[in-house]
């Protein structure tokens, strides 16, 4: 009996020791102490003896019954010790690895498109909402309308890309600025008018600062009473929030446009020691955009009345300021789309300006 006993002890012991995993180990346990079990049924056993037979077996049973008991809790730690660390090795990270970027980080921004982003963000916060208008353009819109006189050598300033003749004889052209959107958006909506038009503008020219295609960006206000005052004040807001500076000295020269009346040319203040250029300091001046009050002949061309109404625009070279804020020498690789250039000086896809997050972060 005795030796059944251990014999029955060192089959349970050693196959505990050989279960694989926790499945294995719990068909084990069953067999040996559930309902049915080896051990369960040598227990039951117990009942039917006499006491000084169960008070020798009784004990022999029971610790038999324990130290299965014991190797299966044994065992089960083992195995699950050795499950975490197999699952731990599996799903080691090396974090010393650099960070392998997804295609929606790795992605860079034109600087242009972020220019415009930023640009929008300063005079969205303003009260301007932006319009859009074609790049192809009629001949009335680009200059008729903008109080460009017939065969006036303003026409011929700007170096226009005409389309060969349609049906009705006229030529269509690639718009040389943005200020046609002015008149869509004074011929499509009543004042009061606050909008900023970005866009592609076109004209024949290229060199180190010029291309052929670049963009503008032009600002429209008209209602009853705005005046040189306010354009003064929005242009310079407009300066220190895009160029992040304090205070900006601006200058406005007189200048002729056909579309206003009167006409500046703007510099603002800057230096240029070291070949790198600052805002809002020094006594170099830099010219950035066309201003002025709208002419009347143009408010008459939307169907306005400039005895009701007066307002003033501005236009302004994208590129150009993309360039000096960011510090780019050259204006042509902006459209060779080198993927080198553009993954140094481009811009990361969730570094979207906005004045309360910073413009440029
Ligand atoms: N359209 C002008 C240009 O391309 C820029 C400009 C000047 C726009 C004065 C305006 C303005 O709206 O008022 O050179």
């Amino acid at each position: 009996m005795t030796t059944d006993l251990s014999s029955l002890e060192a089959d349970l012991l050693a196959q505990v020791a050989g279960a694989a995993d926790e499945a294995a180990l719990e068909s084990l346990r069953v067999a040996a102490l559930g309902k049915k079990g080896a051990v369960s049924d040598l227990l039951k056993t117990l009942g039917g003896m006499s006491p000084e037979e169960r008070k020798e077996r009784g004990p022999l049973i029971n610790g038999l019954r324990d130290r299965v008991q014991g190797a299966l809790l044994d065992r089960r730690e083992t195995l699950a010790a050795a499950a975490l660390e197999a699952r731990l090795a599996a799903e080691r990270i090396d974090v010393t690895l650099p960070v392998r970027e997804g295609p929606e980080t790795r992605g860079r921004i034109h600087p242009i498109s972020q220019v415009i982003d930023e640009i929008t963000a300063i005079f969205g916060d303003m009260g301007f909402s932006v319009a859009e208008g074609p790049d192809i353009e009629t001949d009335e819109l680009n200059f008729t309308a903008l109080n460009f006189p017939e065969g006036h050598p303003a026409r011929e300033m700007h170096d226009t890309f005409f389309l060969p003749p349609g049906r009705d004889g006229r030529r269509k052209l690639l718009r040389t600025h943005t200020s046609p959107v002015q008149v869509r958006t004074m011929r499509a909506q009543r004042p009061p008018i606050r909008v900023i038009c970005p866009g592609r503008t076109y004209r024949h020219d290229s060199d180190q600062t010029h291309t052929p295609m670049f963009h503008q960006i032009e600002g429209l206000v008209i209602d009853s009473s705005a005046t040189i005052a306010h354009m003064k004040w929005v242009l310079e807001e407009f300066c220190k929030a895009f160029f992040e500076v304090d205070s900006v000295k601006m200058r406005f020269r007189p200048s002729f446009f056909p579309f206003t009346e009167p006409s500046a040319e703007v510099d603002i203040q800057c230096s240029r020691k070291g070949g790198e250029i600052r805002f809002g300091e020094g006594d170099d001046w830099l010219e950035i955009l066309g201003c002025g009050m709208v002419h009347p002949n143009v408010l008459r061309h939307c169907g306005l009345d400039p005895d009701a109404v007066q307002g003033f625009a501005w236009g302004m070279g994208i590129d150009r300021i993309a360039m000096l804020k960011y510090g780019m020498p050259d204006l042509r690789p902006f459209f060779e789309a080198d993927a080198r250039w553009l993954d140094h000086y481009g811009f990361r896809p969730l570094d979207i300006p906005s004045l309360v997050g910073g413009l440029t972060g």
